[in-house]
């Protein structure tokens, strides 16, 4: 078939190559234990289902204005403005079907061809595709693991030239489990004022954060101008399947993603922004709930895999990924990941589905029970011991 030339430019997301792979080697009736996809393993909490429910009762199944109910735009800066204390105005916020149109969006409607965006790698795999999607190109920045996956801010100056248009970051980190400390994010915010670029700040786990307190962008004096803040409804309150996010913006660019919407979705789903309000106005003790589990399981699973001969994994600080050092094995993190989806029937993804500086390093989801994972990790264990003889 001859497709368009752009889209050879368009690159995925392993994750659902793997899932595949799992679902396919379970087909064929062998057991498998899923760490690879990164979505809670939690219900929807019950006061958010009978929202949805009782708009549907409702009738609320039309189209909605584009960039979202306005009660729902209401409540989102609400939220932000005292989540992130900033003043934000329901103008400057743009619902749509997930944080991943919100990323598509935001790089789409302000990077040219020729442009570069500087994004950590490795990372959440969608930054780099879509910028080579519009002619754009990713400069990488390398997250070293011998500074909890961060990075030197004098590092990321340095990849500034006259083409930069853009920065992404993402604080909580997939797949590394790191943070970005208050300092980074001022040290960041500095340079994007000094070369005057914009800032994509993917905070989708921003209440998935252990020890330390989410620093955002937002907050930062004379940023709001230039940032593009992307949040959603997927990790926080375990809606993956709903499809719901949004982006603060300023006006202009809120109005060039609703343009993206109408050609493409036309509105979000009307119902599931009814229950976007509930998550946002109703009790929160789900989240705080998940947060206390998820810090159950990283205790778990970063004692594990460090008991393993020829790992070492850092101590994750948010999000639910571990993202452990596989490189004593002396082969690509893929041929590891492989090996133990086929001898031991564990999933989990390879570092290089992040980009080539994950290479050397398994990304494990720990999004499901503390159950699956005591069951998981000795057999990720036993097999991986196989490998060392
Ligand atoms: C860093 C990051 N951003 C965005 C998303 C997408 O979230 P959504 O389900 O809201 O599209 C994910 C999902 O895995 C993610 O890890």
């Amino acid at each position: 078939m001859k497709l368009a030339d752009r889209m050879s430019l368009m690159g995925t997301e392993t994750a659902f190559e793997v899932l595949a792979m799992a679902k396919g080697l379970e087909a064929q009736g062998k057991k498998i234990m899923h760490f690879e996809i990164g979505e809670p393993d939690f219900d929807t909490p019950q006061n958010i289902k009978d929202a949805a429910c009782k708009a549907l009762k409702d009738n609320q199944t039309h189209y909605t204005p584009a960039c979202g109910i306005a009660d729902l735009r209401q409540a989102i800066a609400e939220h932000i403005s005292k989540d992130r204390r900033v003043e934000v105005k329901p103008e400057e916020v743009v619902v749509l079907p997930g944080a991943k149109p919100a990323i598509y969006g935001a790089i789409t409607t302000l990077v040219n061809p020729g442009e570069e965006v500087i994004i950590p790698n490795p990372s959440f795999p969608i930054y780099e595709s879509v910028v080579n999607f519009v002619g754009a190109k990713p400069v990488l920045l390398p997250l070293d693991e011998e500074k909890d996956f961060r990075f030197d801010i004098s590092d990321l100056e340095k990849m500034v030239t006259k083409k930069t248009k853009m920065i992404c970051i993402n604080s909580p980190h997939n797949p590394c489990g790191s943070i970005l400390t208050k300092k980074d994010i001022q040290g960041i915010c500095e340079i994007v004022k000094r070369h005057n670029l914009w800032l994509v700040s993917d905070e989708v786990y921003s209440k998935l954060i252990y020890n330390d307190e989410h620093a955002s962008p937002l907050s930062e004096p004379g940023m709001k101008e230039r940032t593009i803040m992307i949040d959603g409804f997927s990790k926080t309150y375990a809606m993956t399947g709903w499809r719901l996010g949004y982006a603060i913006a300023p006006k202009e660019l809120v109005d060039m993603m609703t343009r993206i919407g109408i050609n493409i979705w036309s509105c979000p789903v009307s119902f599931v922004q009814k229950a976007a309000i509930e998550a946002l106005r109703g009790p929160q003790d789900f989240v705080e709930k998940s947060r206390k589990e998820y810090i159950r399981r990283m205790e778990y699973i970063h004692g594990a895999l460090n008991g393993i001969d020829g790992v070492s994994c850092r101590k994750p600080r948010g999000a639910f990924y571990a993202f452990p050092n596989v490189k004593s094995f002396g082969m690509p993190a893929k041929d590891v990941m492989t090996h133990l989806l086929n001898d031991a029937g564990v999933a989990c993804l390879h570092g290089s589905a992040f980009g080539k500086y994950g290479e050397g390093y398994l990304r494990f989801s720990y999004a499901t029970s503390l159950e699956n994972l005591q069951k998981g990790m000795p057999l990720v264990k036993e097999s991986l011991e196989k490998l060392k003889k």
